[in-house]
């Protein structure tokens, strides 16, 4: 009973992967994974489907358990997700009254710009540590209460069920027996007083969402439930939780103030521990939970960009400027220098520091010869752009000095990225051999929740790959002014 069975239920894919613990060492041994299918009803929507992704949660799990050798060889379950995507179910049924809304949609913009105009944001975001914005899962919540007749007054009497992806999937594989959510999703919601870790009355009162319809928050590590035994023919405790980004944290082993990691998938996140205590930022980054494990409370600061390897996806399914996301090194490498081309990819919005939901994406500097490679190059750049932005911020919010950047995510496979990243933000950049990061993150806690380890400091890391930073600072200073040109221009394209 060596293995933790650890769903990563992410934006674009469901994956189950079995690691195997040996003295604080995981190491993967078997791996499932199944896409999802994203919905855009109308523009600026998205929408998953619930069901789906529990279908996919537990065929995935199956699969893993299959290859791993059966049930018995498994100690515990481990659960990481996309975070603020909001879910609503029947408590009866177990059956989702709509399909989720994704962190991405904007369709509450007009609430939280309401919200804003009346003065609430300082309020909520000295309780939350979060800005008003239509990414974070309390005025989602509101929405679904609002498009399904009669579940406000059926959620008030416990009826009918809300929760990020993770008090979803601990629902369906406890039978419906728990409805429990991590701390470090819970304060992704809007409606979690971040010193306190537990819901606030008044939060749920602005928002319009009962608090009878919130799951309880539990810590990242601990049991949290068992797993039907009808689901894999035994109980498993479910012994590790957190939203994806945090569980990153974990992963990577960022454990002290001062550690600092990004993940580019879909989006990209910047997470910052900066320990036991929350910071206020005052430059518009996220006071949030880090992860709440081994009796204590690690706090971070977050810089959330929302298309980053979505800008690449974009190149190759959109305007198919390329075939595979991997000739995009090429590419940009064909190229001496971007030629004057910015890409904002403002598609879902400007998240931090910006956060200005109606921005658009939108390139820049086109000339008679600009071509595809300018597209890629500039898609590429802007991942550095922004994550230099989020790192001035945090350097503005007083956050401990950075001793690198540890990176992980799709687009870390791109080496002219990496450097360009090292380069613009003028860190040394690694990424890890591994980099399943999330997924090792919450098998991490669930391993810990069930004693098979005892301290998170003591999961070794292995050498990584890095990238230190080359560019002459006149060279960085000009293209840095050239990106800030461009993202005024995507806020002046807000329609
Ligand atoms: O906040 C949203 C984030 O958790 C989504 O992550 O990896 O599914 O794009 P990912």
């Amino acid at each position: 009973m060596s293995l933790i069975l650890a769903i990563d239920q992410g934006t674009t894919s469901t994956r189950a992967i079995a690691f195997e613990v040996r003295d604080h060492d995981l190491r993967p041994v078997a791996v499932s994974q199944i896409e999802l299918a994203q919905h855009f009803p109308r523009s600026g929507w998205v929408e998953h489907d619930a069901g789906e992704i529990w279908s996919a949660t537990l065929q995935t799990c199956r699969e893993v358990v299959r290859q791993a050798g059966g049930v018995d060889r498994f100690a515990a379950v481990g659960l990481t997700n996309q975070r603020e995507t909001s879910v609503i179910w029947d408590a009866a049924t177990g059956e989702p009254l709509h399909r989720a809304i994704v962190w991405q949609d904007r369709r509450t913009a007009e609430v939280t710009a309401r919200l804003t105009a009346e003065g609430r944001e300082p309020g909520v975001q000295s309780a939350t540590g979060l800005i008003l914005d239509p990414y974070f899962s309390a005025t989602k919540f509101a929405w679904l209460l609002d498009a399904v007749p009669g579940s406000r007054e059926r959620a008030a009497r416990g009826e009918v069920k809300l929760g990020t992806i993770d008090a979803w999937l601990i629902w369906k594989l406890t039978g419906g027996r728990v409805h429990a959510t991590d701390a470090a999703n819970a304060s992704r919601t809007a409606l979690m007083d971040l010193k306190t870790v537990e819901w606030r009355d008044d939060l749920c009162v602005l928002f319009d969402v009962p608090r009878q319809a919130l799951a309880a928050i539990v810590p990242c590590a601990g049991r949290i439930g068992e797993t039907d035994p009808a689901l894999f023919g035994r109980p498993l405790p479910i012994a590790g939780s957190a939203g994806d980004q945090q569980a990153a944290l974990v992963g990577h082993g960022a454990l002290t103030p001062g550690d600092a990691k990004i993940t580019y998938g879909t989006g990209a996140f910047l997470v910052a521990n900066v320990g036991a205590e929350p910071v206020a930022s005052t430059r518009r980054l996220l006071g949030t939970l880090g992860y709440q494990a081994e009796g204590r409370t690690a706090y971070a600061l977050e810089g959330s960009i929302f298309s980053a390897g979505s800008a690449i996806q974009w190149l190759r399914d959109g305007v198919k400027l390329i075939s595979e996301s991997r000739q995009s090194e090429a590419l940009a490498q064909s190229l001496a220098d971007n030629g004057g081309v910015y890409l904002v990819p403002g598609f879902t919005g400007l998240g931090a520091p910006w956060w200005e939901p109606e921005a658009r994406g939108t390139v820049v500097g086109l000339t008679r010869d600009s071509g595809p490679a300018h597209f890629v190059r500039a898609a590429l750049e802007a991942l550095a752009y922004q994550t230099r932005d989020l790192l001035d911020a945090l350097a503005q919010d007083g956050a401990p000095p950075l001793k690198t950047l540890k990176v992980d995510g799709g687009v870390t496979a791109n080496s002219f990225a990496m450097q360009f990243v090292a380069d613009i933000c003028e860190v040394e950049v690694e990424r890890p051999a591994f980099q399943e990061m999330t997924a090792l993150g919450a098998a991490r806690l669930a391993a810990l929740g069930v004693g098979l380890i005892s301290d998170l400091q003591a999961c070794p890391a292995e050498a990584p790959a890095c990238w230190k930073p080359r560019m002459r600072p006149q060279e960085r200073d000009r293209l840095l002014s050239g990106w800030r040109r461009a993202v005024k221009a995507a806020i002046i394209a807000a329609p």
